[in-house]
């Protein structure tokens, strides 16, 4: 477990990620006071747009001094494109992060909670993860373009997979897996991509070897984003490399409802530097500044926050308080995107006040 008081950046960065803060924080400190969490918040304006336009950068240029002192960034969303180019406002600051603080594991929950519209007809118990390697494989800079307009015209750009880079996101999907079902999938595609995805499918067979009591079974990525569709509820931890992750991550919890409701970590495993929690959700500039995006990815990051730092309990509790609260489905708690006639505001502190009835 580690130290208690958790020290917590706090990054609302734009939009609705400024809007559904509020309301991660404060469950968050909910639940704390129940089971003894004890966590010291400090609030950063850099990371957004505002910030730019003042600044002209997105974040201040000691950046990393100033995080890296934290066990945890704890953020919103960032982008406006109608005023800072996407590729300017997401590079700047969030891909920063993530690379920087070498978040080699991107993990995502798919569950399927009560009270949640599926768009899947006979979704069964659906409750897994997805464990995507989150710094190299396809998405590498190495390659280029020669020969430029003309007829040979020719771009290369080349997947990179490197042992240690494989190795330790196997090695974390394998113990998340020996920690819950004892169940694990790899994503491949070795009958098409025939020199990583063998190579890959090799140091998944050599680290199961460490993991005696973990199953593991393999699928070509095509089949296996038709099984997440048709039979979701056989996973348990699925792993894979930054591409194939990539599209497993959003198809998941795609199966499991709104998109206001996923959360997502990417996660520095050693803690030589901090991880990162956030809704898998951008800043919604179509309805951002009306106080009515859902607040349920923000708050169940922070529940992913707590489970990473070994408070089971809290963590447990958290969820079960989004469960009860969404379960209801009571029109003037739930916010528009479930059906409800809610706001942002009362699906938080339902939620909030959920928890501090657990006492
Ligand atoms: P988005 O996730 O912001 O919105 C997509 C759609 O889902 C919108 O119709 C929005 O209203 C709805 N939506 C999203 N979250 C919601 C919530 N909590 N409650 C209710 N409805 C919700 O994605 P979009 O529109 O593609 O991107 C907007 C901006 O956010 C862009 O600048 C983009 O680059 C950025 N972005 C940032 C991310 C991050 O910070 N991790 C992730 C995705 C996008
Ligand atoms: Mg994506």
């Amino acid at each position: 477990m580690a130290a208690n008081p958790l020290k917590i950046a706090v990054i609302p960065g734009d939009g609705i990620g400024a809007e559904v803060m509020p309301y991660g924080v404060r469950c968050l400190q909910a639940v704390g006071r129940i089971f003894d969490v004890q966590f010291e918040f400090e609030e950063f304006d850099f990371a957004s747009v505002d910030y730019y336009e003042k600044h002209g950068d997105m974040m201040p240029k000691d950046w990393k001094e100033k995080l890296s002192k934290f066990d945890a960034l704890y953020f919103g969303a960032v982008g406006m494109p109608d005023r800072v180019p996407d590729d300017v406002s997401l590079w700047g600051s969030l891909l920063k992060f993530r690379r920087e603080f070498d978040q080699f594991v991107n993990l995502r929950p798919c569950r399927l909670l009560k009270g949640v519209t599926t768009p899947l007809a006979n979704p069964g118990d659906i409750d897994f993860y997805v464990v995507r390697e989150n710094t190299e494989g396809e998405y590498s800079s190495i390659g280029g373009k020669i020969f430029e307009g003309t007829d040979r015209e020719t771009v290369i750009q080349e997947t990179v997979m490197t042992r240690t880079g494989v190795d330790r996101v196997l090695q974390y999907a394998f113990e998340l897996a020996q920690r819950r079902n004892k169940k694990l999938t790899s994503a491949t595609k070795s009958n098409g991509i025939s020199i990583t995805m063998p190579w890959w499918d090799s140091r998944v067979l050599e680290m199961s070897k460490k993991f005696p009591d973990v199953a593991v079974d393999k699928y070509h990525i095509d089949i296996l984003t038709a099984h997440f569709v048709q039979r979701p509820h056989i996973f348990d931890v699925v792993v894979a490399t930054n591409l194939f992750g990539d599209i497993l991550s959003d198809l998941g919890p795609a199966c499991t409802g709104t998109i206001g409701i996923a959360p997502s970590a990417n996660i520095n495993p050693s803690g030589t530097f901090p991880s990162l929690f956030e809704p898998v959700h951008g800043s919604a500039p179509d309805i951002a500044g009306k106080g009515i995006a859902n607040p349920v990815g923000m708050i169940w990051a922070g529940q992913m926050l707590l489970g990473h730092f070994g408070y089971h309990e809290a963590a447990d509790a958290l969820l079960k308080a989004i469960e009860n609260v969404l379960a209801r489905s009571e029109p003037h708690i739930l916010t528009a995107d479930m059906g409800g006639k809610g706001d942002t505001k009362s699906l938080g502190e339902a939620i909030e006040k959920e928890i501090l009835a657990m006492k």
